[in-house]
């Protein structure tokens, strides 16, 4: 069984991969005799004898050729520009995460051996400003070029999936917490940097304020849906072939006010308010979420916020 992931070495891939070479099975696959990964860069590859690293862009022809050869059974889609840099360098996110995605699809449908594929798909599909509730019936209308491309996408999965060159499903993620410091030109990268700040005792400005609402889900739960939506690919395709994962609704007061019942009361003297209008509008407005279809497949969040932060906290060395 040969998986390939693109943007394995993100923030999302990188623990993805990790778990994948820590599984003897890969739940409803078997054992994985290939693991074959695709980025930019490489900065701390796996010591697996089973893992490939290919370093380039899987929009390139040469690099789509090499990293799809041996043809993939399960692919995990992860590369891509994200939200505020999509936004600035319009032709770049347009190259990567729609043009790039299509020739990875074609190239597939192709190769004739309809593999499973996972991809990550996000809650910029919804736009901004979001409904007084989000449920499965909400209409999809992004406003912004990356949930554009997420969107278009996702009607193209489906209609590769329905033709059976692909078995895509597609999982919307609300934000995964919390995501290292290191830039990726996500917009709404404050969430992980007021988890990461208050699990350190560190100051932190937040571009939202304090009454902000959030659907949030840890890194570890994240991945245990992907393995999941994975798992389904090897069923026949229901209904539903793109979900909107289940996530938890907090708003920034009270992950303040957690954090202040962990310790000593000082988390809520850590955090400066400093709202941006547009911030606060895409990512920080985030009304009651209803998700019954993707709970009915099995997908789960983080169960309450004591236990989603207890899932961000940081490993012990
Ligand atoms: N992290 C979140 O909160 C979140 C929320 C919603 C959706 N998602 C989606 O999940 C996926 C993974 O997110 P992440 O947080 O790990 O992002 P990330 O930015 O950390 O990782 C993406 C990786 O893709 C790589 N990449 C970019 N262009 C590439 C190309 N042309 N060829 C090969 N690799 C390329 C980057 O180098 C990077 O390592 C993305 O599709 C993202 O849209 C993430």
């Amino acid at each position: 069984m040969n998986i390939l992931v693109t943007g394995a070495n993100g923030y999302i891939g990188k623990e993805l991969v990790r778990q994948l070479c820590a599984m003897p099975a890969v739940p409803g696959y078997g054992a994985a005799e290939a693991i074959t990964l695709c980025d930019l860069a490489f900065d701390d590859p796996p010591a697996d004898p089973r893992v490939r690293c290919i370093d380039g862009s899987f929009a390139d022809a040469a690099t789509l050729a090499a990293i799809t050869s041996p043809a993939p059974d399960l692919v995990f889609h992860l590369a891509c520009i994200a939200s505020g840099r999509a936004e600035q360098e319009f032709e770049l996110g347009l190259h990567v995460n729609l043009e790039g995605s299509l020739r990875l699809l074609e190239r597939l449908r192709q190769q004739g051996r309809s593999p499973a594929l996972v991809f990550t798909s996000s809650i910029a599909v919804f736009g901004a400003p979001l409904p007084e509730r989000v449920d499965d019936h909400t209409p999809l209308a992004p406003a912004l070029s990356y949930g554009a491309h997420k969107y278009a996408m996702e009607i193209l999965l489906a209609d590769y999936t329905r033709r059976g060159f692909v078995r895509a499903r597609t999982v919307r993620l609300p934000g995964i917490v919390p995501r290292p410091p290191a830039p990726n030109g996500a917009w709404s990268a404050f969430s992980s940097t007021l988890i990461r700040s208050l699990a350190a005792g560190e100051p932190c400005t937040m571009p939202v304020s304090p009454q902000a609402t959030l659907w949030l889900m840890s890194l570890r739960c994240c991945i245990a849906n992907l393995l999941h939506a994975a798992e389904l690919a090897t069923q026949p395709a229901g209904e539903h072939t793109a979900w909107t994962l289940p996530a938890l609704r907090v708003s920034v007061q009270e992950i303040v006010r957690a954090y202040d019942a962990r310790g000593n009361g000082q988390a809520g003297k850590l955090v400066r308010y400093a709202p941006e209008p547009a911030i606060e509008a895409q990512f920080g407005t985030q009304p009651p979420l209803h998700t019954p279809a993707a709970e009915a497949a099995g997908f789960r969040h983080d169960g309450n916020l004591p236990a989603l932060l207890d899932h961000a906290a940081p490993e012990p060395p």
